[in-house]
C-alpha cells in the first residue's frame, strides 16, 4: 500500500474537474486506486506518506494514435498533403526500420520521449518489419509503460521496400501475441491488429487481419476518412463500399473487435451511424490535420452521437509528442469548427479535453485516466512553481501547465502504480 498527498485533479465525468486540494490518494500493492480523500482515515494514520507539497498530481496521458517510425521526421516534411507526404517522406524512413540497429536508435528515443512527456500508455503504429516491432515492445517492457504495438500490414500501392504478404503479417502478429502473454506483464504490452489504411490493403490481407483479430481477440487500429483526395481514392478502388468504414466493417475490422480509427476529418451520414452502431473510437489528431492541411473532424458531434472519442499526437502527421499541445490544438480546432458553424458546434472545454486525454483515452487499456476507486494508478507529478508566481487557483495552475509548460514541470510519472525512471537511450 501507497499514500500520496498532493493537490489532486482529475476528470471522473467530462463535465468538470474534480479538484481536492493537499488530499490523500491510496493506491493498494496492485497499483490499483483505493480512494481520495481530503482527509486521511483513520485506518491509514499510521502509514507512511509520500508528500509533493503544494505540487499538483494528475492523471498520466494516453496517446492513442502515433507512428514510432516516423520520429525522426518529426517537425519536419510538413509541405505536402496526406498521399504525397507518404510517399515523399514517410515511406522511404519507415523502409529503414529493416535495420534492427537504426530501429533501436530511433525507438529507444521514442520511448524515452514517450516517458519524459508524461504519456504512459500509447497505441502505437510499428512498421511491417517484425524484428523491428519486437524491439519496440520490448522497449515499452522495460520502461514499464503501457502499450498496444502494431506490426502494420501494407500490400499494395507501397514501395517495394514497404510491403508485406498477407502470410508474413498474419505470421509476425501470432509471433507478437505468443512472445507478449509470456512477456507481456499482464497485458500491458499487447499486440494490436494493424491494416495500414484501405489504400495500402488488399481484399486478401483485410480478410486475414480481421478474421485473426476475431481469433486471437484482438484490438484493431486504423485510418479512416483523414484526406479528400484518400476518400476518393478508396471510392476507386472499393467501388461495392457503401462508404470508407464499410469498407472496414465488410472485414470484421470495424469495431467487431475494439477498434481505433485515426481522424475521421469527413466522417458523416452512414459512416456515423455505422461508428455509433459499433462503438468504434475516432482517434483525434487536430496537430496532424493542421499539419498535412487534412481538415477538421467534427469533434462535438461525434460526441453528442455517442460516439468515444480519444486524442492522438499522430506523429509525425503531429509534429509534437506532448498531449498537453495537442490539447491545445483539440480546443483550438474546436473553436474554429464554432466560429465556422455559427456557434452551432458548441467548442470543447479545458476539462473536456483533459478528459479525452485521461479517462476517455484511458478505456482503451482497462481501468485506466482516473482516480476513481480500482483505477491502475497512471499518475504525473507537475511541479508547476515556475508558472505559478501569483495566486492562481488549481484550476488556473492546471490550465497553465496545459498551455504554457512542458516536460519540465513533470517531476515523477506513475505507471500501473509503478513509480518509473528514465528509460535508456541507446
Ligand atoms: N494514412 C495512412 N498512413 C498514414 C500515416 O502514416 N499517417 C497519417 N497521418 N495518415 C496515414
Ligand atoms: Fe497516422
Amino acid at each position: 500500500m501507497k499514500i500520496y498527498r498532493a493537490n489532486l485533479i482529475d476528470t471522473p465525468t467530462k463535465d468538470a474537474f474534480r479538484i481536492i486540494e493537499h488530499g490523500y490518494l491510496v493506491v493498494d500493492d496492485q497499483g490499483r486506486v483505493v480512494g481520495v480523500y481530503d482527509q486521511l482515515p483513520a485506518e491509514y494514520t499510521n502509514q507512511p506518506v509520500t508528500d509533493y507539497g503544494d505540487k499538483l498530481l494528475i492523471p498520466a496521458f494516453n496517446d492513442l494514435h502515433l507512428h514510432a517510425p516516423q520520429y525522426r521526421n518529426s517537425g519536419i516534411a510538413m509541405d505536402l498533403e496526406l498521399l504525397p507526404w507518404l510517399n515523399t517522406y514517410t515511406f522511404p524512413e519507415e523502409s529503414k526500420f529493416s535495420d534492427t540497429h537504426y530501429a533501436q536508435r530511433v525507438y529507444s528515443r521514442f520511448v524515452h520521449d514517450l516517458w519524459k512527456n508524461g504519456t504512459m500508455r500509447s497505441a502505437v503504429f510499428a512498421t511491417i518489419h517484425p524484428d523491428a516491432t519486437r524491439i519496440l515492445a520490448d522497449l515499452f517492457l522495460k520502461a514499464g509503460m503501457g502499450a498496444m504495438v502494431g506490426q502494420v500490414g501494407m500490400d499494395r500501392n507501397g514501395p517495394e521496400t514497404l510491403s508485406n504478404t498477407t502470410e508474413e503479417i498474419v505470421a509476425g502478429v501470432r509471433d507478437l501475441y505468443a512472445y507478449l502473454l509470456k512477456n507481456g506483464q499482464d497485458g500491458l504490452v499487447r499486440p494490436i491488429v494493424t491494416p495500414r489504411f484501405v489504400p495500402s490493403c488488399t481484399e486478401g490481407m483485410m480478410q486475414a487481419l480481421g478474421d485473426l483479430a476475431k481469433e486471437l481477440n484482438l484490438p484493431v487500429q486504423s485510418h479512416l476518412s483523414e484526406n479528400r483526395g484518400e476518400i476518393t481514392w478508396v471510392k476507386e478502388l472499393e467501388p461495392q463500399s457503401t462508404c470508407y468504414g464499410d469498407a472496414y466493417n465488410h472485414y470484421g475490422l470495424f469495431g467487431q473487435q475494439p477498434t481505433l480509427m485515426a481522424h475521421c476529418c469527413y466522417t458523416d451520414g452512414e459512416e456515423m451511424e455505422l461508428m455509433k452502431r459499433n462503438q468504434v473510437v475516432v482517434v483525434h489528431c487536430p496537430t496532424s490535420n493542421c499539419n498535412l492541411a487534412s481538415g477538421m473532424a467534427p469533434i462535438r458531434m461525434f460526441m453528442n452521437e455517442g460516439i468515444p472519442v480519444a486524442i492522438g499526437s499522430d506523429i509525425s502527421g503531429g509534429h509534437d509528442l506532448s498531449i498537453p499541445h495537442v490539447m491545445q490544438y483539440v480546443i483550438q480546432v474546436s473553436k474554429l469548427q464554432y466560429a465556422r458553424t455559427q456557434g452551432q458546434l458548441q467548442f470543447l472545454s479545458l476539462n473536456e479535453a483533459f478528459y479525452l486525454a485521461t479517462k476517455a483515452g484511458g478505456a482503451f487499456f482497462g481501468k485506466v485516466g482516473s482516480f476513481e476507486p480500482g483505477y491502475e494508478f497512471d499518475a504525473l507529478v507537475i511541479d508547476d512553481a515556475d508558472l505559478n508566481y501569483d495566486n492562481y487557483t488549481l484550476q488556473q495552475r492546471l490550465e497553465r501547465f496545459v498551455y504554457l509548460g512542458d516536460d519540465r514541470q513533470i517531476k515523477v510519472r506513475f505507471c500501473r502504480g509503478k513509480e518509473l525512471c528514465e528509460p535508456v537511450v541507446y
